[in-house]
């Protein structure tokens, strides 16, 4: 284990002359911007729900307007937040990079905000809504006091458009994210308590394929015992001192 003021020069020296480098987050990455992770206790209103049991389509089936609302609370959170100096890092990142690929569980767009350009979003995006029969982004639809508002299609209501737990991640956007853990150099796990699949497995398919392993994180998950390196702290302090000594230019 390695402490931020002793980022092992191997690993610099790797970065540097990768070719390829793959970066996985998920919810820590977004925690210094003011996000709540799922596995933290929820703030205010929401305090007394868990994200796990909000986020599935049993729920939105049993309790539509509890599920829309808590989306509709998440996104003006969402909104009212900014990205960190982790995100702006790997935004950096990606200039020094020849091929650089950024694969997200968020749903936050703070990627995006930070400057990223290539972002594979594994868990869709909390900023679009989709018709919960057919599946199809819905962009505008009228307005109306009901919630959820309705397909202005079919009638269905509208959901955020979002994987719930249970639900399959569309494929092309699964084959994308497994082509370049295959096909990474490096592979940096950042900020995910590492127990949803598939992305998950994602780190392995890169070992497998003789990828450098690193994970960034606060403590200890069930995919460190298998990484080549693992830096102990916030992604906040973390990624800047990483690419700032990467790429000292
Ligand atoms: P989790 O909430 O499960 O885990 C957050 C991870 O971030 C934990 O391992 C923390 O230790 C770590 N962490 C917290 N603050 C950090 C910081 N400042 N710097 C670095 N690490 C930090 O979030 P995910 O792993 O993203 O899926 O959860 C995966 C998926 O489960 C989510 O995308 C969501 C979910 O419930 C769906 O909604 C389908």
């Amino acid at each position: 284990m390695s402490s931020p003021a002793t980022l092992p020069p191997a690993l610099l020296d790797s970065l540097r002359r990768a070719g390829r480098v793959v970066v996985l987050t998920g919810a820590g990455i977004s925690a210094e911007s003011g996000v709540p992770t799922f596995r933290q206790a929820q703030t205010g209103l929401w305090a007394q729900y868990d994200p796990q049991e909000l986020a599935t389509p049993a729920a939105f089936r049993r309790q539509p307007q509890l599920v829309w609302d808590w989306y509709a609370w998440r996104r003006e959170l969402v909104a009212g937040v900014a990205p960190n100096p982790g995100h702006f890092a790997l935004a950096s990142m990606e200039a020094y990079v020849p091929t650089f690929t950024l694969i997200t569980q968020n749903v936050d767009s703070l990627h995006q905000r930070a400057g990223s350009r290539h972002v594979i979003e594994l868990h869709g995006n909390i900023a679009r809504v989709k018709c919960s029969r057919e599946e199809r982004v819905v962009e505008t639809w009228p307005a109306t006091e009901e919630r959820p508002p309705r397909c202005p299609d079919c009638g269905a209501f509208l959901r955020p458009d979002v994987v719930w737990f249970g639900e399959a991640l569309p494929a092309a956007v699964l084959h994308a994210a497994s082509e370049a853990a295959r096909l990474a150099d490096i592979f940096l796990t950042i900020g995910t308590s590492g127990l949803v699949q598939p992305a998950a497995s994602l780190p392995r398919l890169a070992a497998g394929n003789g990828a450098v392993t690193v994970e960034i994180n606060i403590e200890d998950t069930p995919l460190s015992p298998r990484m080549d390196y693992t830096l102990r702290g916030p992604s906040g302090v973390i990624l800047p001192m990483l690419v700032e000594r990467a790429w000292p230019d």
